[in-house]
């Protein structure tokens, strides 16, 4: 994507921003500059979906001058409204009080701060804007805000000593997109992951771009009710489809219908597997998040070692369970690699906790989940280093289709249970670096 980046006045020489959106360059955004305000036209503008706004009124650092006439002021405004999208950054909400269309387009301005001094950042959870962001504390400038416009809407507050601010909101003007971040004096701040991931959330949404992902055995279930979360979530889904004649999906399409994107997935067939990841390559220059959903259980649970055991029915759930996120995360990990959320979710399950079981049986599906989890694990050591990050999981007991008809006995309907694990699977974690099975209730299970 490409971006034009409006920098550099007597208070914040552009340095700050160049060096903080630099890593970014490697996520797909390209990023042009004009640090003199004499080099800004209209029509230079028109050829971006969107301008980081980082610049005070002034011309340049090294020119005070006022740049924002009644003219550049109107410009934005049409920019916007034809479908552009404007992120405004720290310094670029300050200076423009008396200005006020600009002001309007921002719907709010700096207005003072103190001393730099601590400020918490805290974006709200579960908000578009801020997946994947965890609240941090590093000295800035604290920036005391008039939000003008009533219907922003507010996804971030920023609080220090000096009390609690709106940190970013979004708004809408015609048919483009408005957002503000206003923490980022300090180039800590800029370099800090969640603010990275708030930039790159933000240029996204004013691109119109959404994060995508890839629900497998999204059909019925907690597989659906993910790919329904998450639409609902603003995020593009990608739903594995292995059941054509089950209606769901397609009736969800109907809702989302540029969102909801369907692919024919058999998780145990490399051919399906690598098709699907073509189909989709085809789409979307990279995958933000995978979560492998799709399991079977069977009939022979109940079969203990007294019982004729039906071993082809075993290798049917290993080749599923455990060998099929294996083939998924094969396949698409050219797209993940080319994104910067990279995250892999797998559902496994309480019953492949080796620790915990008190199961006499069930050897299909209990050793199928704890092969998957040997997998994963393997899978951390080896992707971890290059910034992936992991999620096991287990749902809790889901009244979904794994006996082939709806199980209304168990706890969770799949919708509940999914909006249980979407939070897990794509917030952010203080401790990625160590990998673990956690529960619908955030409980950690031994392995
Ligand atoms: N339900 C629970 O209480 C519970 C507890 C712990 C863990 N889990 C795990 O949660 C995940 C989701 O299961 P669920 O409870 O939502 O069951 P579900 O309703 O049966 O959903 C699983 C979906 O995956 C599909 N699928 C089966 N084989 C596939 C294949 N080869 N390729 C692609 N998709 C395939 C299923 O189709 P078919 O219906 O045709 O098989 C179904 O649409 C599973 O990994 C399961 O092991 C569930």
């Amino acid at each position: 994507m490409r971006v034009l980046v409006l920098a550099d006045d007597r208070w914040h020489p552009a340095q700050a921003a160049r060096e903080g959106l630099a890593p970014l360059t490697e996520q797909g955004f390209t990023f042009d500059w004009i640090e003199n305000a004499a080099e800004w036209s209209a029509e230079r503008m028109a050829a971006y979906p969107v301008v980081l706004f980082v610049k005070s009124n002034n011309v340049s650092a090294s020119d005070e001058s006022l740049w924002m006439t009644e003219e550049v002021e109107a410009a934005f405004v049409n920019y916007v409204r034809r479908g552009n999208g404007l992120l405004v950054v720290h310094s670029g909400a300050a200076g423009y009080a008396q200005t006020p269309v600009f002001r309007a387009l921002m719907g709010g301005v700096f207005v003072s701060h103190p001393p730099q001094c601590p400020v918490t950042v805290e974006p709200q959870v579960g908000h578009p804007l801020t997946v994947g962001a965890s609240p941090f504390t590093l000295p800035d400038e604290h920036y005391m805000m008039a939000l003008d416009d009533a219907d922003a809407d507010i996804f971030m507050t920023t609080a220090s000593q000096h009390g609690v601010q709106p940190g970013g909101w979004t708004r809408f003007e015609g048919a483009g997109r408005v957002c503000m971040l206003t923490p980022g004096h300090n180039v800590e701040v800029w370099l800090h992951p969640s603010f990275q991931t708030l930039l790159d959330n933000a240029l996204r949404w004013c691109a119109a771009a959404k994060r995508t992902a890839f629900v497998t055995g999204a059909d019925r279930g907690l597989g659906f009710g993910l790919a329904f979360g998450l639409l609902a979530q603003g995020w593009r889904v990608f739903a594995g489809q292995y059941m054509p004649e089950w209606p769901e999906l397609a009736d969800l399409k109907e809702q989302y219908p540029n969102d909801l994107r369907i692919v024919p997935l058999d998780v145990a067939s490399v051919e399906s597997v690598q098709a699907a990841a073509q189909a989709i390559a085809a789409q979307i220059p990279h995958l933000d998040m995978l979560i492998n959903n799709a399991g079977v259980s069977t009939h022979t649970n109940p079969y203990t070692i007294r019982d004729p055991q039906d071993y082809a029915e075993m290798h049917r759930l290993f080749d599923i369970n455990s060998l099929g996120p294996l083939r998924v995360v094969e396949a698409f990990l050219p797209l993940l690699d080319r994104g910067t959320f990279k995250r892999l979710c797998f559902v496994s399950s309480e019953a492949g906790s080796i620790e915990r079981s008190q199961r006499t049986a069930w050897f299909g599906y209990c050793m199928s989940k704890a092969a998957l989890n040997m997998a994963v694990k393997n899978l951390f050591n080896f992707l971890r280093p290059e910034g992936y990050t992991f999620r096991v999981y287990h749902p809790g007991w889901v009244r979904s289709y794994m006996s082939g008809q709806k199980n209304n006995e168990a706890d969770l309907e799949p919708d509940d249970a999914a909006a249980y694990a979407i939070p897990i699977f794509v917030n952010a974690r203080e401790d990625e670096d160590r990998l673990a099975l956690v529960d619908y209730q955030g409980n950690e299970w031994p392995w």
